[in-house]
């Protein structure tokens, strides 16, 4: 296949599940997994409609499970549901009412603890106040908020009244906001004073400010006092929440929407052009968040369980709010940064409160590979006893790392592979089931049949890198991007002729039938006629001793077409021009001729997204010696292109 990605790296090591481990899981068989996979394939309407129908709270019950082909399909029409009264209504029935939901610590220290009655409290009244402020169902709130439970709070209000939530991560500037609220038709913004980030003030009111000029739709602010910092509160627009909630009632029955009401809106950065505003609505979303986070972390009634990623991205709506609230389970939620006010922050915060799954990304992974082994050494880390990872292919030395020193050989590692536009965990191990490869995301859950196919469509051979695609609809994937129909129908659906889901990324199935992302598929590079994925050739990097983070980009060669690249990270001080010559021979060495490196460049640091992604396209226009002309808006650091530039 001449459009096949080349694979070139190989990796044997193999884990099994710990016996103990898979006698008490919920799946924990092979046989059992292979069932529900094969009936949710075959006959995708008893598999999601039992589901539905035993899982979720119906007010009415729905007609139908499915109606309509991938992508208009419509899921459960007829039902009638509530997203907040999944999470809290129904566990005050049982003897969840008192059981935590969730456990905050904040970044200088502070902490609250609230159960699943308090909680329900809460929403019910800030429901109540957002309806005072003429909030209305099918209404558009922005929250701007830090990761305080006053976010979640707001999350299932706006759910309870049937408002659609846009959340807007903390980092992001006026701009971002104005455009957000704009493209939304925003109606009321919730922020607060402000956010602990490394021990200073993230002025998030200051920001909400500076966007409301251009935010014509917002009417009103709510601010939460987090900080205690000064802020300017406009007389008629801007309220305090706890002004609000003194008076409000803690009185208010859950709105009962149809199935396919809008639950919320979440941006996410397209390669081009403006953001895009991901749609996901009611009841598939919920189911889908409630089972893929049972099977994938195996919830026990005991547990707590960690997520550490930022309610502003997908992974936070997922996996610290909708999953494991509807699930009943305790949701650890920490404010600030993993190094503040020290490097072992997180492995003071899994002793204290005894985390049992921890559920991260590899950009922290690595950040925690780089600060040292002393770190986590310090705390007891064996209340722990399963490890996620999520956002980015994870580098199997990383990978090794992850399970030796945080998981202490003990606890399986579940990779899994996602995104904001499938709402919830496509392809992971399931932890008592799957014997896993480093590096490796393994095998679709029941419901998601994925392929690898060359840009005709045609599905490809084990072991030959294509296009990562989703042949069958599930009840989570986005319905649009909110206003652009026609976009949404562009970006996943038009390259198949509508027939399957193109995810943007390349993979390759092994022999075993196990999934191996190899990135975006922007990111392939064009060595002497082979296509090879820049990500593999970073794995190999990062497995050297001298190397603690690497990104790998092509760029013009007169002879190779593209040459390779290599921007990196070393684990001590920049080292001698000698080690240059080590790390091309040892990618050499680890994975062919083909992949040596043309080009070295140590750097102290990456430009990364505010989520942690590298930026390989301002890395591509930097290798090739070119004037960037790329938003940089989303740049964490905008310091470190500089750097690149000079060095
Ligand atoms: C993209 C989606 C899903 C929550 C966080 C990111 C990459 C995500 C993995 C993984 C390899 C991964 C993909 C995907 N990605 N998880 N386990 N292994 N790559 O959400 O911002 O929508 O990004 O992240 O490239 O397409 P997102």
């Amino acid at each position: 296949m001449s459009d096949a990605i080349e694979s070139i790296l190989h990796e044997d090591r193999q884990f099994a599940p710990p016996a103990e481990f898979t006698a008490n899981a919920l799946i924990s068989s092979e046989e059992h997994y292979q069932e529900m996979w094969q009936q949710a394939k075959d006959d995708p309407t008893t598999f999601w409609g039992d589901l539905a129908t035993s899982e979720l709270d119906w007010f009415q019950p729905f007609d139908s499970v499915m109606e309509g082909d991938m992508p208009e399909t419509k899921w459960f029409q007829g039902g009638k549901i509530n997203a907040s009264y999944q999470c809290l209504d129904r566990h005050l029935t049982t003897w969840r009412k008192n059981k935590a939901a969730i456990v905050w610590e904040g970044e200088p220290g502070d902490t609250r603890t609230l159960t699943y009655q308090e909680l329900h409290r809460e929403v019910c009244k800030f429901a109540n106040v957002l309806k005072q402020l003429g909030v209305e169902t099918g209404d558009r709130v922005t929250l701007y908020m830090p990761m305080v439970p006053e976010l979640t709070i707001a999350m299932l209000a706006c759910a309870r009244i049937g408002a659609t939530h846009s959340i807007i991560f903390g980092g992001f500037s006026a701009e971002a906001i104005a455009d957000r609220n704009n493209d939304a038709q925003a109606k009321v913004v919730v922020t607060a004073d402000g956010g602990w980030r490394r021990g200073k003030e993230v002025p998030l009111k200051t920001n909400v400010d500076n966007s409301m000029e251009k935010s014509k739709s917002v009417q009103k602010v709510v601010v939460l006092r987090r900080t205690g910092g000064d802020v300017e509160m406009v007389p008629d627009r801007d309220y305090w929440w706890h002004d609000l909630m003194e008076n409000a009632s803690a009185e208010c029955e859950a709105e009962q929407l149809d199935s396919e009401h809008p639950l919320f809106i979440l941006y996410t950065s397209g390669s081009t052009g403006k953001p895009k505003g991901v749609l996901h609505t009611t009841a598939g979303y919920m189911l889908g968040a409630q089972m893929t986070s049972r099977w994938v972390f195996d919830y026990k009634d005991e547990d707590t369980y960690w997520c550490t990623a930022d309610i502003g991205w997908i992974t936070g709506h997922s996996y610290i709010v909708y999953g494991p609230l509807a699930n009943g389970v305790t949701s650890v939620m920490y404010e600030g940064a993993p190094n503040w006010p020290d490097e072992g922050r997180f492995w003071e915060l899994v002793e204290k409160h005894r985390v049992n799954i921890f559920y991260t990304a590899p950009t922290a992974i690595r950040a925690f590979i780089k600060w040292g082994d002393e770190w986590p050494q310090k705390y007891d880390l064996s209340s722990l006893r399963l490890l996620g990872t999520v956002g980015e292919p994870i580098n199997p030395e990383a990978w090794m790392w992850y399970r030796k020193v945080i998981g202490g050989d003990r606890c399986p590692i579940v990779d899994t592979w996602w995104q904001t536009e499938t709402g919830g965990i496509m392809l992971s191990p399931l932890p008592g089931v799957t014997a896993t490869k480093p590096g490796s995301c393994t095998t679709p859950l029941p419901g998601v049949v994925p392929a690898i196919v060359t840009e005709d469509g045609e599905e490809l051979d084990a072991n030959q890198g294509g296009l990562l695609v989703m042949t069958q609809p599930w009840p989570h994937m986005l319905r649009t991007l909110y206003g652009d129909h026609d976009r949404f129908i562009e970006t996943y659906f038009a390259k198949f002729n509508g027939k399957m889901y193109f995810a943007g990324d390349g993979a390759r199935k092994d022999e075993d039938g196990f999934y191996w992302i190899m990135g975006r598929v922007d990111d392939v590079i064009n060595v002497s006629g082979h296509r090879l994925s820049t990500m593999e050739v970073e794995s190999a990097l990062v497995s050297h001793e001298l190397v603690a983070e690497a990104a790998v980009v092509g760029f013009p060669h007169e002879l190779k077409g593209e040459g390779i690249c290599c921007f990196v990270i070393p684990k001590g001080d920049i080292p001698a021009d000698e080690a240059k010559e080590t790390l091309r021979q040892h990618v050499r060495t680890q994975i062919g001729a083909i992949a040596t490196p043309d080009q070295i460049r140590f750097t102290p640091a990456l430009p990364k997204t505010r989520s942690g992604k590298i930026m390989r396209r301002l890395l591509r226009d930097i290798a090739a010696g070119r004037e960037s002309t790329q938003d940089t808006t989303t740049l964490e650091d905008q310091s470190i292109l500089e750097k690149l530039r000079e060095g």
